[in-house]
C-alpha cells in the first residue's frame, strides 16, 4: 500500500535521488547531489517550503517539493543553507563552466515565477522510474492540494519545460488551469501554469504527519 506523508530532513537524500533521476541535465541536478540534499533539507526545515512523498514499504517512490513563497524560501536558502554547499557547487561549476549562466538565471528564480503571496510554486514533482504511469503523481498532487488548501494557498504554480509531455499531460487533467506566461530559461522553452486550489479539492487529501509550513490567516 502506498502512503503519503510530509518529507522529513532524513528523507532528503532519497528525495534528491528522485530529483536527479527525473530531471537529468537540468540546472539543479547539475549543481550536484550535495546541493540537492541541502535544498530538500531546506524544504523540510523552512516554513516557506514543504515536501510531500509517496512511500511503499518505507521507501520513497515519488516526491514533490513546494515553495509556499519562492521569494521568501530562496532568500532564506541563500543565507542559511547555500554556504554549506559552496565547495561542491564551486566544483560542479568548474567541471561544467557552461552552467554558470544558468546559475545566474536561477539566482532570481522568484523573479521568473512572479508568484504573489498565497501562490505556491512547485519546485519539483517526480516519480521513480519503476512506478511511472501508475497514477502515483496525480495521487501525490491530490495530497499537495489538500495540504495547500489547509495552509491558505490559492494557487499551485508549475514551471515546466514545454517539451516535457508527461507533466503537461498530468497538469492538463486538473481543473481551470491556465498558462500564465511562457519564456526561455536555462536554454529551454518553459511554460508557467497556474492551477487554482479551490477548483481542485474534490478528491484532495491531507498527507500523514504534520506540516511545518507557514499558515496564512483565513480570509473573510
Ligand atoms: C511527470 C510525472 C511526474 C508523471 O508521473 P506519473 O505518476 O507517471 O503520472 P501518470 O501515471 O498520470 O502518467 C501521466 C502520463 O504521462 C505520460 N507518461 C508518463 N511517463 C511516461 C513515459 N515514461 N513515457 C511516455 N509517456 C509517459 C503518459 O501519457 C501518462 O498517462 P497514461 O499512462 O494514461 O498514458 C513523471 O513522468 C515524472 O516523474 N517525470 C520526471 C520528473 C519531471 O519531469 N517532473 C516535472 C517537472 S518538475
Amino acid at each position: 500500500m502506498i502512503e503519503f506523508r510530509y518529507l522529513r530532513p532524513e528523507d532528503a537524500k532519497a528525495a534528491a535521488y528522485i530529483h536527479a533521476e527525473g530531471q537529468p541535465g537540468t540546472i539543479l541536478t547539475l549543481l550536484g547531489h550535495r546541493f540537492l540534499v541541502e535544498l530538500y533539507q531546506a524544504v523540510c526545515y523552512s516554513e516557506w517550503g514543504e515536501g510531500i512523498a509517496a512511500f511503499e514499504n518505507g521507501e520513497i517512490i515519488a516526491q514533490t517539493a513546494m515553495a509556499v513563497s519562492s521569494a521568501k524560501f530562496f532568500a532564506e536558502f541563500k543565507w542559511r543553507h547555500l554556504w554549506k554547499v559552496t565547495l561542491p557547487v564551486a566544483f560542479a561549476i568548474l567541471r561544467q563552466p557552461k552552467i554558470i549562466s544558468h546559475v545566474v538565471e536561477g539566482w532570481s528564480y522568484a523573479a521568473q515565477t512572479r508568484s504573489p503571496e498565497r501562490e505556491g510554486d512547485v519546485l519539483f514533482l517526480g516519480v521513480k522510474k519503476d512506478y511511472l504511469r501508475q497514477g502515483v503523481a496525480p495521487e501525490l498532487v491530490r495530497h499537495m492540494f489538500g495540504w495547500a488548501d489547509s495552509i491558505g494557498l490559492k494557487s499551485a504554480n508549475f514551471m515546466v519545460e514545454k517539451r516535457n509531455r508527461p507533466i503537461r499531460w498530468m497538469i492538463s487533467q486538473l481543473n481551470d488551469l491556465h498558462i500564465a506566461h511562457e519564456f526561455e530559461a536555462y536554454g529551454r522553452q518553459m511554460l508557467f501554469y497556474k492551477v487554482p486550489i479551490a477548483r481542485n479539492l474534490k478528491e484532495a487529501q491531507l498527507p500523514q504527519g504534520k506540516s511545518s509550513a507557514h499558515v496564512y490567516p483565513k480570509e473573510s
